[in-house]
């Protein structure tokens, strides 16, 4: 691929700039797919298509439309794409994150589909289109199309630019067809899927939901053996692609030693040196386990009380998409079972759970992951999962223990992690009282053989590996063509 133009696509833009008094303050958003592609396009250049979010991203003349990033070494360019707010009220708040996103996780939330949702996705995903028509330079640009926001994108540049070439990557999961089912638009969003040259999901399991919804709703010819669908006179290749995280990690390297990092998080919340911490980093979203994770707490005090007073939970929970009411009520509910938890087993000098609802910068981030003792991720249905992967990446000391869930795409590709059903508390429990008293001994085989996988998998070899397969199709094209 080397000299081709490469344009990325996603509804989150990597860098956010905002207003604080009359200063503009860069921030990096908390996002699984802003994590994994941000050193990959650090590493290509190209331009990255994005919604601009910030309140300083659209009236500050010298970063509106086009910004050249990362502020400290700029190497590629963000092209800001405008909505109005009633627009994002239906694309974004609406079809995308109360439709889509609960349709395709499954945590027993009901999706919600409003035709003015669904009006509103057409229209901002004919834009974004019209955007990348706009940036390309060639009439056969490499595009990566990211995630569940952009399901008709892939078609709507295939009519503009027919012989691009359109990886999307859809990095949540993908459920069986008879739950697909039930989205009033679901041939459209096939058919704009469709549109791709190769649809990536994290598992072999999501593609062959893709595969099987496909199959039930549209007149396509499927081919499992080589995993691609003709449609029309389109082919797809449908292939797994598990994401990962850049290796070494950047954000280790400016880190203090553990043992610092161990002081700092204790003395930030007042806990004496000695306590155990265990660790929960998320957005808060009900998709996560967030609930699940403090009762399997609050059954570990009731269970083993010699824990009182020892141990701490420390939950750093990023504001989410706060504007559904879903998400209200959760939030709601998680400081709710934190204060009842806290006024059941709390003392004098001593708090059970933590609970900072903050925007957290990766530094930060980083700084909780070698500062803690376990670090949880239960999530009820994740496509992958980078906080397990990051919490890998920041014990270069290879202790620390890693509980994950098993509906984590993660929990397939690390086995040496505690694998949990996060519905089960007692087992998560048992979880929780086995990472805090697990040998250095144990923990190092496997911190060690999780560091080995991830730094072998890691996000170049995602990124690689989909350039490769696009390589190999634009070459067949070129022999054709
Ligand atoms: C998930 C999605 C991403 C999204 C991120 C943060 O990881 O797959 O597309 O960017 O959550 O959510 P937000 O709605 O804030 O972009």
């Amino acid at each position: 691929l080397a000299g081709d133009e490469v344009l990325i696509v996603s509804n989150r833009e990597p860098y956010i700039h905002n207003w604080r008094g009359d200063r503009i303050e860069v921030q990096v958003p908390a996002s699984g797919l802003v994590t994994a592609l941000e050193p990959v396009m650090r590493a290509c250049s190209g331009t990255w298509i994005a919604h601009g979010s910030g309140s300083a991203d659209r009236d500050a003349v010298d970063v509106r439309d086009h910004v050249r990033v990362p502020p400290d070494q700029p190497s590629y360019d963000i092209r800001r794409v405008w909505m109005s707010p009633e627009e994002e009220m239906g694309y974004y708040y609406g079809f995308a994150n109360e439709g889509i996103w609960p349709l395709c996780h499954l945590a027993h939330v009901r999706p919600v589909f409003r035709s003015s949702d669904w009006k509103a996705y057409v229209e901002v995903n004919a834009r974004f289109a019209q955007a990348v028509q706009e940036e390309a330079k060639t009439d056969n640009p490499v595009v990566l199309v990211q995630d569940y926001h952009f399901a008709l994108l892939p078609k709507m540049i295939r009519e503009r630019l027919p012989h691009a070439t359109i990886i999307t990557f859809w990095h949540i999961p993908w459920p069986n067809a008879e739950l697909f089912g039930i989205c009033p638009w679901r041939e459209d969003l096939l058919d704009g899927l469709l549109g791709s040259s190769i649809l990536g999901f994290h598992t072999r399991v999501h593609g062959n939901n893709f595969l099987d919804s496909v199959d039930r709703y549209l007149e396509a010819r499927i081919d499992r053996d080589s995993s691609t669908i003709s449609y029309g006179s389109k082919l797809t290749a449908v292939n797994p692609y598990p994401i990962s995280i850049e290796w070494p990690s950047r954000w280790v390297a400016g880190q203090p030693p553990v043992e610092a990092c161990r002081r700092q998080i204790r003395e930030r919340h007042d806990i004496e040196p000695e306590r155990l911490i265990g660790l929960g980093v998320d957005r808060l979203d009900y998709t996560k386990g967030i609930l699940e994770r403090f009762m399997a707490v609050e059954r570990l005090l009731e269970l083993q009380p010699e824990w009182i007073g020892r141990f701490s939970f420390i939950q750093v929970a990023a504001p989410s998409r706060s504007i559904i009411d879903q998400y209200q009520q959760f939030a709601a509910q998680v400081r709710t079972l934190a204060d009842a938890i806290n006024r059941r087993f709390g003392r004098e000098g001593y708090q059970p759970i933590y609970l900072n609802i903050e925007h957290h910068e990766p530094p930060h981030t980083f700084g909780y992951y070698r500062g803690a003792d376990f670090c949880i991720v239960s999530s009820l249905h994740d496509g992958m999962n980078l906080v397990a992967k990051e919490f890998i990446a920041a014990r270069d000391d290879e202790q620390g223990v890693l509980i994950l869930s098993q509906f984590t795409g993660a929990a397939r590709e690390l086995p040496e992690a505690l694998v949990v059903n996060p519905y089960n508390i007692d087992q998560c429990a048992a979880a929780l009282h086995l990472a805090l008293t697990m040998p250095p001994a144990e923990q190092r085989t496997r911190m060690r053989s999780m560091r080995g996988l991830i730094q072998e998998f890691n996000v170049y070899r995602w990124a690689g590996r989909m350039l490769i397969d696009a390589a190999r199709i634009r070459q067949r094209q070129r022999v054709m063509r």
